[in-house]
Parts: structure tokens; C-alpha cells; sequence
């Protein structure tokens, strides 16, 4: 029998890549790895092993991994040094445990010099784990759908769904899609072998776009209103973001102006077998729920 791990699993991505692996094979060959297993309380009652893990920790790693065949590495939140340590840590712990297929959530078009900064944090990760020997798939997760709604109170509150984006197409998908795929992927890995995958949702977006499907959504008044990106920073400071958030973040968009995010992929849908939820069914559910 095959052990699948996953890591972060008390997380929202891991929470619903668990979930989608659950109804795929039976809890007895999933184990997950948790910093903080009095959060897994639940996932214990459900028959899965719980086990104790943080990327700081080399040695806690390695016990985590041993015995998993095929591990499903979930990118951490920290600054860009901290992370990349914690990442060649968490692969390095993999390869010393026995582990044999690295699953790794990475970010759509990682470069050392993207202008969204966190993207290289991931392309260090992505080559770290090919150096590594490991068989690997690397999941090139486009943005999250979800990400989307944090703008939606204020412009509720307002009429203006305000970010610095310009005219820039943005393929986000939904968080629940890209847990899925991981999901399948961690179910049946051989055929996933060495793969990288660009998983991007179904379009590329603009805001203006997305201020009119909210506002169509809620019947509510609401225009995207362009922001210059120091006003951005300054917003997102003011949220007590960590100052590595708010260069990452602003960056994002900037980097999307640049066309980095605009290019559609069909993986996604090829893995899924169905196209990914669009941003406009996405938003539509989600605003209408409560
Ligand atoms: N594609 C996108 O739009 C997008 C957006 C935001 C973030 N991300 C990336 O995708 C990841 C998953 O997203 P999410 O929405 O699930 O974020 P999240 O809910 O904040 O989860 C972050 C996960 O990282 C884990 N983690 C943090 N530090 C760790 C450490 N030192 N050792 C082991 N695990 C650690 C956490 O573990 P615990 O469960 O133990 O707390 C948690 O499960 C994020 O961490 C980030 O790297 C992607």
C-alpha cells in the first residue's frame, strides 16, 4: 500500500486537497503533517494519521515523511529568505525519508526576477526539487479566484472595486479547482510523473470585468476604480500587512501589467476531465450565498 502525505493540511488549500483525496482512496493510506495537531482534531476522527511537522525543523520533517511514498508540498507564508530555506528543508527532509514523488504547489511563471517577488521564492523551490533527483510534479497555480472577494466589502460599502490592475488579464481559478487537481495528482501520481503543469482558470480577467460581474452579483453600483500602486502599498500597510506582503502583493499587479498572467492554459482542464469553474460562476456563487 502507497502512503500519500500532505503538508499544511490544517491550511485552506491543504483542508480541501485532503477532502478531495479522501473521496479518491481510503483514509488508512493518507497521512498528513501539521504544525499544530491539536487543529487536526478533526481530520484524526476521520481515520487519517496525523503527524507533527514545521519546514523549520529538518529533523521533525524527516520523522513526518518517513514511510510516505508521494508527499504533497504546500508553499509556505513567510519572506522570501525564510521561505526558500523552508522549502529546500522540507525537500531535503523528503529525499533523506525514503520519500519518492514531491507534489509542490508552485506559482504560474516563477522567475528570480518577476516583479510579483514571491514568484522567486518558487523558482528556487522548483529547481531545488529537479536538482534533487526526486521524482517530481510541479503545480504552477495561477491566483486564486478567492483572492477576489477581499475587495468586495469595501465596495459594497463605496461603488469603487479598487486595485492597481489596470487593463491586466489575470487567469485566476478557484482555490477549490487547483486543491482538486492536486487531489487527483497525489490519487495517481506515476501518470503525473516529471510534469510541470500551468493551471490557470479558464480566462484571463480584467477588473473592470470583475467590478461589473460583482456588481451584477449583488445589484449593486460598482466601478473598478484604478489605483495608483503607492496608494495600494499604503492601503495594505495601513492592514498591518508584513512589509514582504505588501511589495509581493503590489507587485502582483504589476507584473500582470506586464502580461505575465495572461496566457490560458488547458492543463487544469485536462487533469480535472471538466473546464475549471470561471471567475464569473465563481464570484456569483460565492456572493450569493449568505
Ligand atoms: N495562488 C495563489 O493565489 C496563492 C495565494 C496565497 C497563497 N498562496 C500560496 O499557497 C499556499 C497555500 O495557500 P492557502 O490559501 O492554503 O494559505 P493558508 O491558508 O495561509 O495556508 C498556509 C499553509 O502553509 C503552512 N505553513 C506555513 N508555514 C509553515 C511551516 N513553517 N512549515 C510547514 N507548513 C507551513 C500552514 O501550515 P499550518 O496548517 O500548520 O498552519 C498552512 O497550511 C500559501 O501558503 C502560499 O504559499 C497562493
Amino acid at each position: 500500500m502507497m502512503k500519500k502525505l500532505i503538508t499544511g493540511a490544517t491550511g485552506q488549500f491543504g483542508t480541501l486537497a485532503l477532502s478531495h483525496l479522501s473521496t479518491r482512496i481510503p483514509a488508512g493510506e493518507i497521512v498528513v503533517s501539521v504544525r499544530n495537531p491539536d487543529k487536526a482534531a478533526d481530520i484524526r476522527a476521520n481515520g487519517i494519521e496525523v503527524r507533527q511537522g514545521d519546514f523549520d525543523d529538518q529533523t521533525l520533517m524527516e520523522q513526518a515523511f518517513a514511510g510516505i511514498d508521494v508527499a504533497l508540498i504546500v508553499s509556505a507564508e513567510a519572506d522570501n529568505e525564510t521561505r526558500i530555506r523552508q522549502h529546500r528543508t522540507a525537500i531535503t527532509a523528503a529525499k533523506n525519508a525514503g520519500v519518492k514523488h514531491v507534489i509542490y504547489t508552485s506559482v504560474i511563471d516563477p522567475r528570480a526576477d518577476s516583479a510579483f517577488t514571491y514568484s522567486a521564492i518558487h523558482a528556487d523551490t522548483e529547481a531545488f526539487i529537479k536538482q534533487s533527483g526526486l521524482t517530481y510534479t510541479i503545480l504552477r497555480n495561477s491566483f486564486y479566484a478567492d483572492l477576489l472577494l477581499g475587495g468586495v466589502p469595501h465596495a459594497l460599502e463605496t461603488g469603487q472595486y479598487a486595485a492597481p490592475a489596470g487593463n491586466a488579464g489575470i487567469t485566476y481559478i478557484p482555490r477549490n479547482d487547483l486543491a482538486e487537481i492536486a487531489a487527483i495528482i497525489l490519487a495517481n501520481p506515476a501518470e503525473h510523473a516529471n510534469k510541470t503543469y500551468d493551471l490557470t482558470g479558464t480566462k484571463a480577467i480584467t477588473h473592470a470585468k470583475i467590478a461589473a460581474i460583482i456588481a451584477s452579483a449583488t445589484g449593486k453600483d460598482i466601478a473598478f476604480a484604478d489605483l495608483p500602486g503607492d496608494v495600494y502599498e499604503g492601503i495594505l500597510r495601513s492592514l498591518g500587512l508584513p512589509e514582504h506582503a505588501v511589495i509581493a502583493v503590489a507587485g502582483l499587479y504589476l507584473a500582470a501589467k506586464n502580461g505575465d498572467y495572461a496566457t490560458v492554459s488547458t492543463d487544469a482542464a485536462s487533469i480535472l476531465g471538466r473546464q475549471p469553474q470561471s471567475v464569473d460562476d465563481f464570484l456569483k456563487h460565492a456572493l450569493n450565498k449568505g
